[in-house]
């Protein structure tokens, strides 16, 4: 436990006698049960991954100390990614702890200011393009064919290698694959990641079933469920704003093979089931995060997606302290002053004021 993902699953990943195992502690997240939205549904068993206790705040930790491990074994001084965000921090946050430099390049004006900020601090060398972050990927993957940089986004394999390690610590703790996994889909990395992770434990004879993947994106951005490119993608939930995922084939076939669904889920249902896990569940979660949940609520309610009977786990990508700005404007009642007194305090709260002023909330 806390022991990194690299030690704890060597066996299943390139690890060679020449990698160094690093670890900030990522991986072991805590697997929650629901309380709420479970019996909503009608599930037999519904739990949250929470992905947002790595160390960086999201999923891509795991991936990225695998990726980052790979660089330093071939000797790499410089690692490049692009990012909506998430993979910059985690990126930013490895290349400081290994004394690599980083490189990060994030589309202009779409990426939470949580997560800028978390590269800043690492000390990367941040560029802003003027562009999706479709372009800024072609970008990236382009600097890395003609400079000696190592691209760390998942179009590199030992981030999917490391990614995958979470389907396992799932199966781990539940001692059997669920019947169904929800999870949010931009640049299809992670549906793709999970469904190696599953198929290779149920290989290896450690489960006797495989889930059904059932992914999400953002209607704005949905270009797996149009089957199409989408030009300009917009959707509130900026991580997955990308209408042009790179792993759109191994998502598919993680949709085919395993029986599930890639589906859209509007903004409106995403801001919905990001309000209700923080104020119903006490999981205050990305936007993007939150696609799983909406996506899992509109199978069972317009569906006819029955989960009686079933174990469901939804992948709870990223954490909501990344994007303030957005909770500013999207969860609950705005904040309230009060004079320094009982008598101003408990008129706010509505409570009979108290000649004691000992008046007990
Ligand atoms: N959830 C969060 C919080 C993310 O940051 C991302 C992707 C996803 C879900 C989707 O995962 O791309 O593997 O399908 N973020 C990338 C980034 C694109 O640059 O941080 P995916």
């Amino acid at each position: 436990m806390g022991q990194g993902v690299l030690l704890r699953y060597k066996q299943y990943l390139p690890v060679t006698s020449q990698t160094p195992l690093i670890s900030m502690g990522e991986g072991d997240t805590p697997l929650v049960r629901s309380r709420h939205l479970e019996a909503e549904l009608g599930c037999a068993e519904l739990y949250f991954k929470l992905e947002g206790c790595n160390p960086t705040g999201s999923f891509k930790d795991r991936g990225m100390v695998v990726a980052v491990a790979k660089a330093m074994e071939e000797g790499h001084s410089t690692i490049l990614c692009a990012s909506t965000g998430n993979t910059s921090a985690s990126a930013a946050a490895y290349g400081a702890y290994t004394g690599i430099h980083t490189v990060v390049l994030v589309p202009k004006g779409n990426v939470a200011e949580g997560k800028l900020v978390q590269a800043i601090a690492y000390g990367a060398r941040i560029i802003t393009v003027q562009g999706n972050f479709d372009h800024t990927l072609s970008l990236a993957r382009e600097m890395a064919q003609r400079f000696p940089l190592s691209l760390v986004n998942s179009v590199n394999p030992h981030r999917l290698e490391g990614q995958k390690t979470a389907a396992f610590e799932i199966a781990d703790s539940l001692g059997e694959a669920p019947d169904y996994l929800f999870i949010p889909v931009g640049n299809a990395g992670n549906i793709t990641a999970y469904w190696m992770g599953f198929q290779e434990y149920y290989t290896e004879g450690k489960t006797k079933r495989l889930p059904r993947m059932m992914g999400f994106q953002a209607e704005g951005a949905a270009p797996i469920v149009a089957g199409h490119l989408v030009e300009s993608p917009v959707t509130v939930a900026s991580a997955i704003q990308i209408g042009n995922p790179a792993s759109w084939k191994s998502a598919e076939r993680a949709r085919d093979e395993s029986g599930g669904v890639i589906d859209s889920v509007s903004d409106e249902e995403i801001l919905d089931a990001y309000r209700m896990l923080a104020q119903r569940e006490g999981i205050f979660c990305e936007a993007a995060s939150a696609a799983s949940i909406a996506g899992l609520r509109k199978q069972v309610k317009h569906g006819g997606l029955d989960l009686s009977g079933k174990v469901s786990v939804c992948i709870i990508t990223g954490s909501g302290l990344k994007d303030p700005a957005l909770a500013h404007e999207h969860m609950g009642s705005p904040l309230q002053e009060s004079e320094a007194n009982i008598d101003s305090l408990s008129r706010l709260l509505g409570l009979p004021a108290s000649r004691s002023g000992s008046a007990r909330v």
